[in-house]
């Protein structure tokens, strides 16, 4: 017959080494959410997209992702051996010559003679290339709001653009969305968030990042704004 002594209870479960943690791509997505649906519900945005806008609007547009792109794009060689950035700065993302051709489609070949960015689109090239410069976690940040961006809803501006301003489909006027060397943009998407979850950076530097990204949509924000200023709506 068994004792009747209580039974010792079960030992606990022993400490996990660490508790499990939100991958870093799912942290930087959730933060920025807010700022993507302002981003996209910009009045510039919703009025190009809505169709109320015409081509000249989209050419300063696709004129202000130039200078921008060039921001991200100059540095690669500087940036190519850096631990952190290094291994995002992929040759199949590169826009600046798809951009160029947009741009000779949109305002002919001397579209470039005279070209200045908007105050807001110089602040925001200014930032990307001071942190180029200084700061590789910044710079994944840019990266990443960009990038990843272009992949995405990316898609979708270019759809609207060739219906409502009659591009030839993913041919000249859209090729800054046509990413012809990523055949599987969601398998390409998979793998830049699982490098970001392995960012080789301690916490408070993630959490910079995430400001930093934050900080990139506020930067794409003024320059709708200032977009929207030189091209109201025609209501
Ligand atoms: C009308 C304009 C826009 C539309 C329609 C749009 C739409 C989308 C869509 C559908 C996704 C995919 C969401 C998912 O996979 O869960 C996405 C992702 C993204 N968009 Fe946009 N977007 C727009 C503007 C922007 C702007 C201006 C930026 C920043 C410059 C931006 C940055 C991003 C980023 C970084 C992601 C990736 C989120 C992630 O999976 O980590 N988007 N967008």
């Amino acid at each position: 017959m068994e004792a009747s002594s209580p039974r010792p209870s079960a030992p606990a479960d022993p400490p996990t080494a660490s508790a499990p943690t939100t991958p870093f791509s799912t942290v930087i997505r959730t933060a920025s959410h807010e700022q993507h649906t302002e981003a996209e519900n910009s009045s510039f945005m919703s009025d190009l997209l809505g169709g109320g806008l015409g081509i000249p609007a989209y050419r300063r547009y696709t004129e202000q992702l130039w200078f921008v792109y060039r921001a991200l794009e100059d540095v690669t060689d500087d940036l190519a051996a850096d631990p952190v950035a290094g291994p995002f700065l992929r040759p199949e993302l590169a826009r600046t010559a798809a951009l160029e051709r947009d741009l000779a489609h949109l305002g002919g070949p001397g579209w470039r003679t005279g070209l200045t960015p908007l105050p807001a689109t110089a602040a925001y090239a200014d930032r990307v290339a001071d942190c180029a410069r200084t700061w590789p976690g910044g710079f994944v940040a840019h990266h990443y709001t960009r990038y990843l961006g272009d992949l995405s809803g990316g898609q979708i501006i270019r759809g609207t653009a060739e219906k409502t301003w009659g591009f030839a489909r993913k041919g000249d006027g859209v090729r800054f969305y046509v990413f012809e060397d990523i055949p599987n943009p969601a398998a390409f998407k998979r793998r830049y968030r699982a490098q970001l979850d392995a960012l080789p950076v301690d916490d408070l530097e993630k959490q910079r990042v995430v400001d930093e990204c934050k900080h990139a949509f506020r930067l794409n924000g003024a320059v709708f704004r200032e977009l929207g200023e030189q091209f109201p709506l025609s209501a």
